[in-house]
């Protein structure tokens, strides 16, 4: 296994606030990414399935622009399909990488290598296991109330209880982790940091189209759902255990439910009216992407004024010190 020339533990306790950007394609690029580790945090890059490595080149010189060391996610079981994705992030020098949604194992050697450390996205107690036996620096717990993809099973709270009794190595937590409430709850259980998502997918700094953000503002907790009907409409070739969750509209409230109906009723037309309703921001038939943390996200802000949201963390914590006298 490389040398890492750095450690997960030391860059965790090392931020202002624990709280790191997920990777979120689409949503998280290289502006977003920066100013989250400017404010205090780290951010992640986000490179999805169908990404080019020259979009991945331009996200990441947006973050060395900003002169800050930013992360960047991949996604396992799409990188056969375009290997160059990981050269071109590991050209970026990030600092962490995570390899999730698929085995890290043909991966994990080069990113070493390359300096940086590994964290993968689980979403049962089988596969943190997994992870852990494959030789991760950190795990991210992620459960169903995440936004974007991930396993739909088993809610955050539950598996991060369980995976924090399997493992001394770091362990954050994404999927629901929005406010200083949340995130001191998470400290409190023996957490390292918070992966949070869709409270940045909706800030100023966030690729998402405007029509998008403050459709995630606009959603309650329960405007959510958890499907595989917009990749199967798109013929997007996700694994069947993983899922998104989005924003539930006209097109979710048809297919969610129907998975296997629409698996037979795609046609071309329908995997063009879909992907055209994401360019023109169609919100009845376009995926958003966002968890039903969504709820907890009332207004327009920056990144920094995400973080900044989550620095009462300190009070919470201090007040639940009342348990110890
Ligand atoms: C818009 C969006 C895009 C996402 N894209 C990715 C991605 O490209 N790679 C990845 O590993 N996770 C992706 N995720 C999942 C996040 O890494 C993370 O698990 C999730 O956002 C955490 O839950 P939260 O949304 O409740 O904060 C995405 C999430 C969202 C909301």
């Amino acid at each position: 296994m490389g040398e890492r020339t750095v450690d997960l533990r030391t860059i965790l306790d090392g931020l202002r606030v624990p709280v790191v950007g997920a990777p979120m394609a689409g949503a998280a690029g290289g502006r977003l990414a920066a100013a989250i580790t400017a404010a205090g945090g780290l951010g992640l890059i986000g490179v999805g399935n169908v990404a080019t490595v020259e979009q991945v080149r331009e996200q990441c010189g947006l973050a060395r622009a900003a002169g800050q060391r930013v992360g960047i996610g991949l996604m396992c079981w799409s990188l056969p399909q375009n290997p160059a994705l990981l050269d071109a992030a590991l050209e970026a020098e990030p600092v962490v990488v995570s390899l999730s949604f698929g085995d890290p194992r043909p991966y994990l050697e080069k990113v070493h290598d390359a300096g940086a450390a590994v964290v993968a996205q689980v979403g049962t107690r089988t596969e943190a296991l997994d992870a852990l036996d494959a030789g991760v620096d950190g795990l991210v717990v992620r459960g169903s109330e995440g936004g974007g993809h991930g396993r739909g099973v088993v809610s955050t709270l539950p598996l991060l209880q369980q995976v924090l009794d399997l493992t001394d190595r770091p362990v954050l937590v994404g999927g629901g982790v929005a406010t200083a409430r949340g995130l001191a709850a998470v400290l409190a259980a023996g957490a390292s940091a918070a992966w949070v998502g869709t409270p940045f997918a909706a800030s100023a700094e966030s690729i998402f189209r405007p029509e998008l953000k403050e459709a995630v503002i606009a959603a309650d907790t329960d405007q959510t759902v958890y499907t595989r009907a917009f990749d199967i409409a798109q013929r997007f070739d996700w694994p069947e255990i993983y899922g998104g969750r989005a924003l539930a509209n006209a097109f979710s409230d048809r297919w969610a439910q129907r998975t296997d109906a629409l698996a037979e009723a795609v046609t071309d037309e329908m995997t063009e009216t879909i992907k055209q309703a994401r360019v023109d921001a169609d919100l009845s038939m376009a995926p958003v992407y966002a968890g039903e943390s969504a709820g907890l996200v009332d207004r327009a802000r920056t990144a920094a004024e995400v973080l900044a949201d989550f620095e009462p963390f300190r009070e919470h914590l201090r007040a639940a010190q009342r348990w110890l006298d």
